[in-house]
């Protein structure tokens, strides 16, 4: 690990008696020395592989991660790498992780870390933040984790770890709460091996101080935690609320021809921004289908025939309900342009595997092809059948 550098306190005074950090610094640090787990990124010091990781994980759990931070740093090797690589083939390379505006925003950082830094990630979290996608979250977890710098985190686990340990009392979100928190972390992780520090207290979040039936008996810190003390460690931290998932209504056009498919690309900001899929307008739950294919002939800028409708496709993202219905559609102007997308393209299937598309738009591009549209086994269209919904996207 590299010399570890001082930062700043935190201006808050300081949350932590000398005390109470030795009875946790240390014994939290021994713990993991014995009981962490064997994953690839720790076994690296490449700063730019740390930072992959980090990102990769902030939506998505350990067991996915692995074989797509894997894969990816296989394909973009390095810093340099990555910035000169089109976003096409980086969006390609992170289909099926979900949240893609991480992977656009690792690419812009990428290409200002060659602009601005020599293509050498800056090694403080103050530097760190001023690159896309970098939070205090990611800032603290590469400066520490990379650089050995005392940068404190705090992300779900470590703030349930905190919560209890301490009693901080509030919701998720709540800024007096959140402040508490990184005021914590701040004062903890000030002494030795900060990056391993930072990675014990997540670690101890996910396999020890765990939301529900946490291993109070296995904890090297149990002595010190006043939820423990108190009996509370149940009610602590108070659970989030989470909204419904929004409804959102998708008509997709599936347009066969000679043995391919009209693909477009979506603008980059948004919903599945900068992705690839079969040409998609929003509707309404009870927007008819002439109605939809007279939308999508609009924006495709090309007149449209109904053919018919294949199976709608269900797909439950954190904060989404996707219902994806598709039409299939055909036209005597095959259009090559858009206003309304980046890009048009006509694949085959096999040309369709490279482009960066979204697993929803996955699986509605498995049912078109499982129904036999491009020939082959041809299986009958049939009329809104609601397939199963999908895995709930990946928490922690
Ligand atoms: N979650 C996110 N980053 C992590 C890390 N480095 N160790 C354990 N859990 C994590």
């Amino acid at each position: 690990m590299s010399p570890r550098k001082r930062t700043d306190s935190a201006a808050l005074p300081a949350p932590v008696s000398p005390e109470r950090h030795a009875a946790i610094h240390g014994p939290l640090l021994s713990w993991y020395d014995r009981n962490k787990r064997d994953l690839p990124w720790r076994r690296t010091r490449d700063p730019y592989a740390i930072w992959l990781s980090e990102v990769m994980l902030q939506q998505t759990q350990v067991s996915t991660v692995i074989p797509y931070w894997e894969r990816f740093l296989a394909r973009f090797p390095t810093v340099k790498a990555l910035a000169s690589a089109p976003l096409d083939d980086v969006l390609s390379g992170w289909k099926g992780l979900g949240y893609y505006s991480r992977a656009r925003n690792l690419h812009r950082a990428a290409q200002e870390v060659v602009e601005r830094f020599g293509g050498k990630l800056p090694s403080t979290a103050e530097e760190l933040l001023t690159l896309p996608g970098f939070g205090r979250y990611t800032a603290g977890a590469v400066a520490s984790i990379a650089f050995g710098e005392e940068a404190p985190i705090v992300d779900g686990n470590v703030a349930r770890v905190l919560s209890r340990l301490f009693e901080v009392e509030g919701l998720p979100g709540d800024r007096d709460r959140e402040a508490t928190l990184w005021a914590l972390a701040s004062a903890l992780v000030k002494g030795q091996r900060p990056g391993d520090f930072n990675q014990a207290l997540m670690e101890h979040g996910a396999t020890v101080c765990r939301p529900e039936s946490p291993l109070c008996l296995l904890c090297p810190v149990r002595d010190g935690c006043i939820a423990f003390k108190k009996g509370r460690v149940d009610e602590l931290p108070p659970a989030k609320v989470r909204a419904a998932p929004r409804k959102l209504f998708l008509a997709l056009a599936v347009w066969p021809h000679a043995g391919t498919l009209l693909f477009a690309r979506r603008a980059d900001k948004g919903l599945f921004g900068g992705l690839w899929e079969l040409p998609a307008v929003e509707v309404e739950e009870d927007t008819s289908e002439a109605e939809a294919t007279e939308r999508l002939a609009t924006t495709l800028g090309a007149p449209l025939t109904l053919e018919g409708t294949l199976d709608s496709v269900r797909r439950q993202l954190t904060h989404r309900d996707l219902t994806l219905r598709l039409l299939r559609v055909t036209g005597d102007k095959r259009p090559t342009k858009s206003a309304a997308f980046q890009d048009l393209r006509w694949c085959t299937p096999q040309e369709a595997e490279a482009l960066g598309m979204s697993t929803a738009m996955q699986r509605a591009l498995d049912a078109v092809l499982g129904h036999g549209v491009l020939g082959g086994d041809a299986a009958p269209a049939k009329k809104k059948t609601a397939s199963r919904p999908a895995r709930k996207a990946a928490g922690r």
